[in-house]
């Protein structure tokens, strides 16, 4: 018995926190124990309450500010952690050490979202998946910001807030209208590939675990000698890829809209760990103008049978997180988590997203977002940022009355061996205009003449959906003719369903 208290007292020393009958005892937040967690305290037993209850006051203020604000796309998301085993040494490619050496093994966050709706939404929707990936390694974190799908709608990141206010419920009636996305798109050829690939069964993934994931944008990689290849990356699920039909969606929806986080959570606690292959594609610099498409143009895929996919590694799922909000709501991942012997591409889509997404965070978690335990790095930072709300940096690197650089009193220097590679540049013009090659619909008949006759019909069949909605008729045409310029049979099928004949469009 002696033992055994001896042994509490010994778990409560070490823990913080004081226990009872092996019960741990509630505390405020400054640490002070409480007495009565059911009765606040007031003027006799019918009250008026006392402002002098600290514990009711902290505890009521603490829940109103709960929320934080939700991501401003991919606000429905589910999370879980892992490790990446290295199976290919790609050293000859790049420095990072992530993929230096078969075996290595590299813990890992993952989140998967949908787009568009609200954090409550429902699962079933019809959307591009988010697929964001980010490795705690050696170096810092690296993050791989993906989606399911291979190509993105537009090609620069100035047409993305107006993409998505056209995908959003309308500010009028707060509810998402085909009318006001499909007016967008007739102006944006360039989506042509990616609606067709959203509008086929593979937009709507049957569950987190049954979908591919691609970083979409092209990133160059950089090796020791400080050469460039410019690499895609592919993650390729081993449970296999599975769609729901539109039919499907609605039967799960009225069943269970949340099936996705449910069965992703379900395989992990049941030890059916999920698991996927990170394959690169590469492409040498003096290769990047050989193609019929410009590789860093995100609205088109890097065919296989052009540029071969590499396996070089394996992620595993194998741990579900314990509190949404400290491990999933307030991880934050930006393309702009790089490390080095990975550098951004000149993508144009990339480069605004580089800002936004460390910006957003500043805004949304707050301005120390990275100091929050699941987005420290494993390695911890040695700069001189400072302060702010939140703050909890360890200064511990250095002479604590020092918070400037270059100094004669500093222990701390920035000659890291790595240097950002270089590009020499001639005869460039600073500009504002589109690519020259554009290629809009090629991709996007590749797609559909790819697909089964089933797995057509389920798209002419869902864009049809949608586009019968949309009540201009010029709009609706505007749209059949992309259709029609990826494939011509592909474009009459759905003018027929929507009641046009060929004649409408002379
Ligand atoms: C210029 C184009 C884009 C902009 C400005 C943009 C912006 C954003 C913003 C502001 C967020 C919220 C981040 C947060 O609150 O933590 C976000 C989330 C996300 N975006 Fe983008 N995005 C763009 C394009 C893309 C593309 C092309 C992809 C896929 C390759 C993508 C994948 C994701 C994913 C997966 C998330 C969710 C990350 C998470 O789970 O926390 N985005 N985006």
């Amino acid at each position: 018995m002696k033992k055994k208290i001896k042994l509490m007292l010994t778990a409560c020393l070490v823990s913080g926190a004081a226990m009872m009958h092996g019960q741990t005892v509630m505390t405020t937040n400054g640490g002070a124990p409480v007495g009565d967690n059911q009765n606040s305290k007031t003027v006799g037993e019918y009250g008026s309450v006392l402002l002098e209850d600290i514990h009711l006051i902290e505890k009521l203020a603490a829940f109103d500010r709960e929320r934080i604000p939700e991501r401003v796309v991919h606000a429905r998301g589910a999370g879980a952690f892992g490790y990446f085993e290295t199976t290919a040494d790609m050293s000859k490619y790049t420095r990072a050490t992530l993929f230096s050496k078969k075996g290595k093994k590299t813990d890992l966050a993952v989140r998967f979202s949908t787009v568009i709706h609200g954090k409550g939404s429902p699962e079933t929707a019809r959307d591009p998946r988010g697929f964001a990936v980010k490795f705690y390694t050696e170096e810092g974190n690296y993050d791989i910001v993906g989606n399911n799908l291979p190509v993105f709608f537009i090609r620069d990141a100035i047409k993305f807030p107006d993409m998505v206010h056209s995908l959003k419920p309308s500010p009028e009636t707060n509810k998402q209208d085909p009318n006001r996305f499909f007016d967008f798109f007739s102006h944006i050829p360039e989506a042509t590939h990616m609606l067709t690939r959203v509008y086929s069964d593979y937009g709507i993934p049957q569950g987190y675990q049954y979908m591919n994931g691609s970083s979409v944008h092209g990133f160059k990689w950089v090796n020791a000698k400080g050469e460039v290849t410019y690499v895609k990356y592919t993650w390729v699920s081993k449970q296999g890829e599975k769609n729901l039909t539109a039919a499907q969606a609605q039967e799960q929806q009225g069943k269970d809209w949340q099936h996705a986080t449910v069965s992703l959570r379900k395989d992990i606690a049941n030890k059916q760990y999920p698991q996927w292959d990170l394959y690169v594609q590469m492409i040498s610099p003096d290769k990047m103008h050989s193609f019929d498409f410009w590789p860093l143009d995100a609205t088109k895929d890097w065919p296989e049978k052009l540029i071969p996919k590499v396996k070089i590694g394996t992620m595993t799922l194998n741990r579900n997180p314990v509190n949404y909000f400290e491990e999933v709501e307030s991880i934050a991942f930006s393309p702009g988590s790089l490390v080095p012997g990975v550098e951004p591409s000149e993508d144009k889509l990339l480069q605004g997203r580089l800002f936004s997404y460390f910006d957003t965070q500043r805004h949304r978690v707050g301005p120390n977002f990275q100091q929050i335990r699941v987005n420290q790095p494993k390695k911890q930072p040695v700069n001189y940022n400072s302060d702010s709300w939140n703050s909890s940096r360890n200064s511990a690197f250095d002479n604590p009355d020092v918070n400037y650089q270059p100094s004669s009193k500093s222990k701390v220097t920035d000659k890291a061996t790595y240097k950002l590679s270089e590009t020499k540049l001639k005869n460039v013009t600073i500009t504002q205009k589109k690519i020259t090659k554009t290629n809009d619909f090629a991709q996007a008949g590749d797609f559909y003449r790819s697909l089964s006759k089933q797995d057509q019909d389920n798209l002419v069949s869902n864009l049809v959906g949608d586009l019968g909605q949309v009540t201009d008729k010029n709009i609706q045409k505007k749209m059949i003719s992309y259709f029609y310029r990826a494939d011509s049979d592909f474009g009459k099928r759905i003018a027929k369903a929507l009641k046009f004949s060929m004649k409408d469009f002379r």
